[in-house]
């Protein structure tokens, strides 16, 4: 009677390791994925979910490998004692690479706007940017900028002019896909504050029926050019829907030219440097500029900032953004009247 209580045991405990195990390497190979910060949040999706399905077919296979396994489990020359310390062992493993897992969903879910236009919730304690681009498109420096996005599955918001968005419908599409934001910011750069009540609208509607004949959607935002603004511009945003958008950190990358300058005038302390809430002003048509954002995007990614449009920031911190209304960050904002 003994003999047979025992290789139970021992058959039991065995196919529990087993499994175990199996269960562990998963865990172990699906945290790996997600914590990864090269992949796209997309992309770790889709590879979630084929080693989800992978993980179930390796699953099916091995029941009926022991199935027949079980018959000479006895014999493996295993003490019970043995098998109970492995698989205590492989339990704690288990337990760890499980939080592990739990951690990186979370960061992945925080990350990551959710399918059918799902808000996204962050953690209580997620720090958030929005890198803005000006000016453009640029013919070869927003392609660049748009793959260096990509990569990291961080989001940002264009203001792009009018004209270039003429020359370069591509890009705007591009952006739209890519889960990119795309803001108005006139046809041809002009000043509004300078320009005649029918050219400041006539500058606004241009630039906006192109981006809804391109995109299918009209901007709700509007960064004037030079961040120029009075009341006419801001009583006409307000009637006409509008929210406008100025910055927290100027790098003064048009000025400079320069990666190093670009990377210190971002992350300079006090008001005027990068925190969470702000919102970065930078011009995607210039080289330096997309070598400055790629480094910068690494570097906040590394403090742990989550990457987000304006309308996103603006979302999660102030219950989106309102017609006529400046914004500068998430918090701080000029209303007019
Ligand atoms: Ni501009």
């Amino acid at each position: 009677m003994e003999p047979q209580t025992s290789s139970g045991l021992n058959r039991r405990l065995l196919i529990a390791l087993i499994l175990s195990l199996l269960v562990l390497c998963a865990l172990a190979v699906l945290g790996g994925v997600a914590l990864s910060g090269v992949l796209t949040f997309r992309e770790q999706l889709l590879e979630q979910q084929a080693l989800v399905e992978q993980l179930q077919q390796k699953v099916t296979e091995t029941e009926q490998k022991l199935q027949q396994a079980e018959a000479d489990a006895a014999g493996a020359g295993e003490t019970a004692a043995q098998l109970q310390q492995q698989l205590d062992a492989a339990r704690q493993e288990l337990a760890d690479a499980q939080k592990k897992l739990d951690e990186a969903n979370s960061r992945l879910a925080a990350g990551s706007p959710s399918a059918e236009g799902t808000a996204a919730t962050y953690p209580a304690d997620a720090k958030l940017i929005a890198l803005t681009f000006d000016d453009g498109p640029g013919k070869n420096t927003t392609p660049r900028l748009l793959d260096e996005l990509k990569k990291r599955g961080a989001k940002a918001t264009f203001f792009v002019v009018g004209s270039n968005a003429k020359k370069y419908p591509d890009l705007i599409r591009r952006m739209a896909e890519e889960g990119h934001a795309i803001g108005n910011h006139s046809y041809s750069h002009q000043n509004l504050v300078k320009a005649d009540e029918a050219t400041m609208k006539e500058q606004i509607l241009r630039c906006a029926e192109l981006i809804q004949t391109i995109t299918g959607h009209m901007p709700t935002l509007l960064r004037p050019p030079g961040g120029n603004f009075d009341d006419r511009l801001q009583t006409y945003a307000k009637e006409t829907g509008l929210s406008l958008v100025n910055w927290t950190v100027d790098t003064r990358d048009w000025k400079t030219r320069d990666k190093e300058a670009i990377l210190a005038a971002a992350f300079q302390t006090g008001t005027y440097g990068i925190q969470d809430g702000a919102i970065v002003l930078m011009h995607d048509v210039y080289e330096s500029t997309v070598d400055a954002a790629v480094e910068m995007m690494d570097r906040l990614q590394e403090q742990g900032y989550i990457l987000v449009t304006v309308p996103e920031l603006l979302r999660v911190r102030c219950g989106g953004a309102q017609a006529g209304v400046l914004y500068y960050s998430d918090s701080r904002s000029h209303s007019i009247g």
